[in-house]
């Protein structure tokens, strides 16, 4: 993914991350005084903090303010069977409405899920205290709306069911719960704490108690528990929470090509697969501090760390010597997902063989 930064906010993030660059050898205090306003307190002290909050994770969620899709298509239209949608900005709101050609229902939109820097957005609509979720969504490469994925197979029965599908405590809890940070507490929905995608404190544990016996430097420091230090595994699991477990995945059956996102479950059916091996860990190719490369050669190394000799059973490529994940990990369409994803279960690819679920 080509990683973009729009907005104002993420120019200056750009702009102080790189300036921040050229600071990294010069004291800590240094790095402190640079951007206050948009570098994470954490930063003083970790470099983890210097990218992340660019990441399309860290953005995984965007306030109706700031949404970059919306602002930047003040008008977007289309239409989907018999229904006509538009979504029009108002000031800093946008209102999503609906026609059937007699009925029209409109409601303002409340939050966008999904980077404005990334495959799409979907948007959270409200209307008499319940949240909708929508049924049209911006797609990149669309730039334009098209079909929710997984609305897209059936038939609204009125307009207000074609507006959007109404959010159960469950869903709402689910979708925030990944999407952002502090979004729950246990069962409870607690959106007015909610901070937008993914950020330090949804990983880390203690985070808070942790800056703040750090700042007082008096006392026994609480230090987060290390994550560097788990199986590849732990790691598969950990990252699930949100990209879904191998369990998860297996225990719906019926395989089929609407898996190809859930990463921790391809990865686990690939031949190259090794639950105590580091190596094959999501974190040895992705640092979730940083975003992700779309570089094929800079994936080269962690396949040779097993397939240059380093690992009993890992053969040489009989083919060639890089840009092993062109040919290994696939590029593939999810299909109403605008989008392809990279498949995690690394093999050989063979002419016409059907996705191997
Ligand atoms: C004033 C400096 C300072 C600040 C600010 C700070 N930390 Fe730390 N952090 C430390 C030190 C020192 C350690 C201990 C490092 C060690 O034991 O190797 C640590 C350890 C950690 C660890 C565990 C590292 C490991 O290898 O075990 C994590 C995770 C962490 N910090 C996250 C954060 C987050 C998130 C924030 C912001 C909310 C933050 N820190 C703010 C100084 C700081
Ligand atoms: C709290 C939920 C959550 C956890 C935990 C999580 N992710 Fe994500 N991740 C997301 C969401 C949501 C997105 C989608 C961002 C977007 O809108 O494009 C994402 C996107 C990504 C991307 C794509 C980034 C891009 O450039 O588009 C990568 C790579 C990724 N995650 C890796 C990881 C790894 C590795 C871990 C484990 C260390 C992890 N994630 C853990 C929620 C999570
Ligand atoms: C279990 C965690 C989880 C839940 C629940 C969840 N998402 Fe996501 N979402 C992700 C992850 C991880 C990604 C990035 C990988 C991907 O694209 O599949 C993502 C990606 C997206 C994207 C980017 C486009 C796309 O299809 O990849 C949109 C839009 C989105 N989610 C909207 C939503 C909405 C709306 C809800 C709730 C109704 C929701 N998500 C619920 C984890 C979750
Ligand atoms: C998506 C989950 C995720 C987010 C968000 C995240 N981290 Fe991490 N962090 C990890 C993982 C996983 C590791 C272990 C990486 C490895 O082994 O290479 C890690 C490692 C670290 C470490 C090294 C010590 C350790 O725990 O191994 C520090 C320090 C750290 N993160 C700080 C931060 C800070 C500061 C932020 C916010 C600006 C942040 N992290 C956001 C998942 C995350
Ligand atoms: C052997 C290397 C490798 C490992 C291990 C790995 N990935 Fe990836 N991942 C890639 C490559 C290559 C891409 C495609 C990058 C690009 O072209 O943008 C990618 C892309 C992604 C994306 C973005 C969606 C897409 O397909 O473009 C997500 C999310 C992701 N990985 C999550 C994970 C998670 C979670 C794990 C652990 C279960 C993991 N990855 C393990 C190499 C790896
Ligand atoms: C942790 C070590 C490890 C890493 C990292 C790793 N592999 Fe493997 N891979 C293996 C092992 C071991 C096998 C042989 C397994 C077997 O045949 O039972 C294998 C098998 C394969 C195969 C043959 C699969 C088949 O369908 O027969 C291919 C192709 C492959 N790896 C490519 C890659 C590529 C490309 C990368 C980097 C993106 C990579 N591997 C990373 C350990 C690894
Ligand atoms: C141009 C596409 C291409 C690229 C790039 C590529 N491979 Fe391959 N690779 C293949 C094909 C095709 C085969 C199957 C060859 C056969 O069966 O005769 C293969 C076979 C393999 C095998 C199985 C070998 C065996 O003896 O069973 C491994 C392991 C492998 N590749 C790893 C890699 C690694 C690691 C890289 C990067 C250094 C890489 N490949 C780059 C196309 C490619």
């Amino acid at each position: 993914m080509i990683p973009k930064l729009p907005s104002a906010i993420g120019l200056s993030i750009l702009r102080s991350v790189a300036t921040l660059g050229l600071l990294l050898v010069a004291p800590v205090i240094a790095i402190a005084q640079v951007d206050r306003q948009h570098t994470s307190p954490c930063a003083q002290c970790h470099t983890e903090a210097l990218l992340q909050p660019a990441t399309n994770m860290a953005r995984a969620l965007d306030t109706v303010e700031q949404s970059r899709v919306l602002i930047d298509h003040p008008l977007l239209s289309a239409n989907n069977g018999k229904y006509s949608y538009r979504i029009e900005r108002k000031g800093d709101q946008s209102i999503y409405s609906v026609t059937d050609g007699t009925t029209t229902v409109s409601m303002p939109i409340r939050w966008a899920l999904g980077a404005s820097s990334a495959i799409g957005q979907t948007f959270i609509l409200e209307k008499d205290g319940e949240l909708f979720e929508s049924r049209m969504s911006w797609f990149r490469e669309l730039n334009g709306l098209g079909p929710t994925l997984g609305a897209a197979g059936s038939v609204p029965a009125d307009v207000h069911e074609a507006a959007g599908r109404l959010m159960s405590h469950d869903d709402k809890l689910a979708c925030f719960g990944c999407h952002a940070t502090n979004a729950a507490h246990g069962s409870q929905l607690t959106l007015d704490k909610m901070i937008p995608g993914v950020q330090c404190s949804h990983c880390h544990e203690e985070t808070e108690g942790h800056l703040a016996s750090m700042l007082r430097r008096r006392g026994e420091p609480v230090i987060p528990p290390a994550l560097s230090k788990v199986s590849a595994e732990q790691t598969s699991n950990f990252c699930g929470r949100c990209h879904r477990t191998w369990a998860e995945i297996a225990m719906q059956g019926n395989p089929s090509i609407a898996n190809i996102r859930f990463q921790p479950y391809r990865l686990t059916e690939s031949k190259c697969y090794d639950p105590d091996d580091a190596r094959i860990s999501c974190v040895s190719c992705h640092n979730p501090h940083q975003e992700v490369s779309a570089q094929p050669v800079d994936y080269d190394p962690k396949c040779h760390a097993c397939h240059g000799g380093g690992k009993v059973g890992a053969k040489a490529c009989p083919v060639a010597k890089n840009n092993c994940v062109t040919c290994h990990m696939p590029k593939i369409e999810l299909p109403g997902g605008h989008y392809k994803f990279s498949d995690h279960r690394i093999r050989i690819v063979k002419p016409n063989e059907p996705y191997p679920g």
